[in-house]
């Protein structure tokens, strides 16, 4: 949440702000502003909306041109989305601007502090009372970054912060705790961003910041320090995507990309995890064999869509390895005090690996002695390296607020650790184990079906543009896709949307159902367990009886449910617990279509942002 981007070098700091802030504009949308060194002083521009109102306001009065800058992009904590409470924030003087990202939790005291010292403050923001305490303390050190480390110990809370003051024209100085912050170093200039988005087009070279670090970016370099001045160990990488792959690329919504990118995501995640012969080899796993042996229970911790994953792998761990599996949300876990020892492994599912709940969860578990493996798209973030174990997702960057591609990718890690625990468990035999993973390589096939096929779902979404209601019904695997299918309708067409058990249906939800409204119907394949297909076809009956208008989901060649469908999406024949992979396509395609036909923005949905960097 908020994107942060800072920048030193030749190049015109505004340009290079602005642009990184176009990258980052999914981490919140409610006001952006920025900050440059010019001439000996400081200029700052702040625009509450999105930030095209900033760019407008940057066109009628311009900055001055100067070489070192610092941007923000804000997802709203404290403080409505106002001019006022945009960032940068500045001291009194107007000499030193910052941006923040978290939430600085003692700021009320510091606040009041600051006014007995005759300060004045004008926002209703945590961040403004940053400003003024770096002001005091550059007022004595004559030096940003050990005025940073000095404000830094005394704040509370979450916080990636960037400032930059007009006494030290050419420097600008980060600071990380529980919030992202990325360095990336190019030939003469250095960048500072909540994601490596922000600087690919620059450079690919990055460095990590670990927690309650402090940098200090200059054009010849960077140095990296704890909060008390020690130097810190800097782990420099690579960045393997390049700019294209955080474009458009000629779609009207990333959403739309990421939704087509989904066949070769799903296959990029196979690559490589099979050895020469032919048995699962997880490089990343670093847990060791022994140990997940001793394993007696798995819990997975996650959010949101993530955590629709996390409950469908449960069908797959418990089936392949026999282990009890939990799925937590993972806001909820450490407050109900769960059992948790040496012998649970805990897999903490994140696209951005900066999901605070999520991140909280799993440090919870590691402080109860549980092995913590994390499944994460964003290599380097907080969540993998804080667990003992990753499997990276390669899905490339999720640019769109709604998870597409990290979903159908997290699923099939979640297969692979499933399978890998059967392999090391001896629960299942090595050919059972390559015919699973001969079915997983078609997905990516059975997935571009279902995507030439979506044009009587996108005209139906149309047609159902003024409806106020749409359920969602599933069994077995088929119940967290409809949960998926209902969570994408709320956060994108701002439906009442919900996702049901269809077994529970005759338990109290049945009397939701009025006549027209649309039902969207998961309904798994005959070749299953019949008994669950019957039971849905029956569910199918007792909902259309009620005047529902039904929307069925069934697989090629179910005959079936032809009679009771009064929309019919095909989706490929795949093995039961595999058929998330293909079901929960239409349902984006669904929820994207109705979105744009309401008029909504679909890649930046209201009140929402990527990476949710806030508990
Ligand atoms: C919904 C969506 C969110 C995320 C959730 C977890 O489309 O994107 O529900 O899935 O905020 O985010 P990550 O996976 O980054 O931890």
């Amino acid at each position: 949440m908020c994107g942060i981007v800072g920048y030193v070098g030749s190049q015109s700091a505004l340009e290079v702000v602005l642009a990184g802030l176009r990258r980052l504009e999914y981490r919140g949308y409610d006001s952006a502003g920025i900050a440059v060194l010019a001439d000996g002083g400081l200029a700052a521009a702040r625009k509450a909306g999105k930030l095209v109102n900033l760019e407008k306001e940057l066109a009628a009065r311009p900055l001055p041109t100067g070489t070192t800058g610092i941007g923000h992009t804000r997802w709203a904590t404290h403080g409505g989305p106002t001019d006022a409470n945009a960032h940068p924030h500045l001291d009194n003087a107007g000499r030193v601007a910052v941006v923040h990202n978290g939430i600085i939790e003692n700021f009320a005291v510091l606040r009041a502090e600051l006014a007995e010292r005759g300060h004045e403050l004008f926002s209703e923001t945590d961040t403004e009372v940053v400003a003024h305490l770096l002001a005091e303390e550059f007022s004595v050190t004559a030096d940003l970054a050990e005025a940073m480390r000095l404000v830094c110990r005394r704040l509370e809370g979450a916080f990636t912060l960037v400032a930059a003051h007009a006494d030290e024209p050419d420097v600008v100085v980060g600071a990380r705790r529980n919030s992202p912050l990325v360095v990336g170093v190019g030939e003469g200039e250095a960048f500072l961003a909540s994601d490596v988005a922000a600087f690919i087009a620059h450079t690919r070279s990055a460095i990590e910041l670990g927690q309650d670090q402090v940098v200090e970016l200059r054009r010849d370099g960077v140095t990296v320090t704890g909060f008390d001045g020690s130097p810190a160990d800097v782990r420099s990488y690579h960045v393997d995507w390049d700019a294209s792959a955080a474009e458009k690329g000629g779609y009207d919504y990333f959403m739309l990309k990421e939704i087509a990118e989904q066949p070769k995501a799903v296959a990029d995640t196979l690559l490589g995890r099979i050895d020469a012969s032919g048995a699962l080899s997880l490089d990343e796993v670093r847990i060791p064999a022994s140990e997940l042996r001793e394993v007696d229970k798995v819990v997975i911790v996650a959010c949101g869509t993530a955590f629709h994953a996390g409950l469908i792998a449960k069908y797959a761990i418990e089936h392949w390895t026999r282990i009890p599996c939990e799925v937590e949300l993972a806001s909820e876990f450490r407050y109900r005090d769960p059992i948790l020892d040496s012998r649970s492994l805990v897999i903490a599912i994140s696209q951005s690996g900066e999901t605070m709940d999520t991140l909280m969860a799993l440090r919870h578990a590691r402080e109860q002695g549980s092995k913590v493996l994390a499944i994460c798209n964003t290599n380097g973030s907080t969540i993998p390296r804080e667990s003992d174990a990753v499997l990276y997702t390669h899905a490339g960057p999720e640019v769109a607020v709604a998870s597409t591609k990290a979903f159908l990718t997290q699923l099939v890690a979640c297969y692979l650790v499933a399978l890998y625990l059967g392999q090391v468990r001896g629960t299942k035999w090595g050919d059972e184990i390559r015919a699973v993973i001969r079915d997983l390589a078609q997905i990516s096939g059975a997935v571009e079906r279902v995507l030439e096929t979506m044009g009587p779902v996108r005209e139906l979404a149309r047609s159902l543009a003024h409806k106020d209601t749409v359920l969602f019904l599933g069994r077995h695997v088929g119940y967290p896709v409809a949960l998926e299918g209902a969570l994408k309708l709320k956060e994108l067409a701002y439906m009442h949307a919900e996702g049901f058990a269809a077994g529970e249906l005759k338990h109290g939800p049945i009397a939701l159902i009025e006549e027209d409204l649309p039902v969207v119907v998961v309904v798994p394949s005959p070749r299953g367990r019949s008994v669950l297909h019957d039971k849905i076809v029956s569910n199918i009956q007792e909902i259309r009886a009620r005047g529902a208008r039904t929307i069925v989901i069934a697989e090629e060649g179910d005959e079936t449910v032809v009679p009771y469908a009064d929309h019919l999406v095909r989706i490929p024949v795949t093995p039961v617990l595999l058929s998330p992979l293909v079901a929960t396509v239409p349902l984006q395609v669904f929820a994207c279509e109705l979105a744009t036909a309401r008029g909504n923005e679909v890649d930046q949905p209201r009140n929402l942002a990527k990476s949710v960097t806030v508990e």
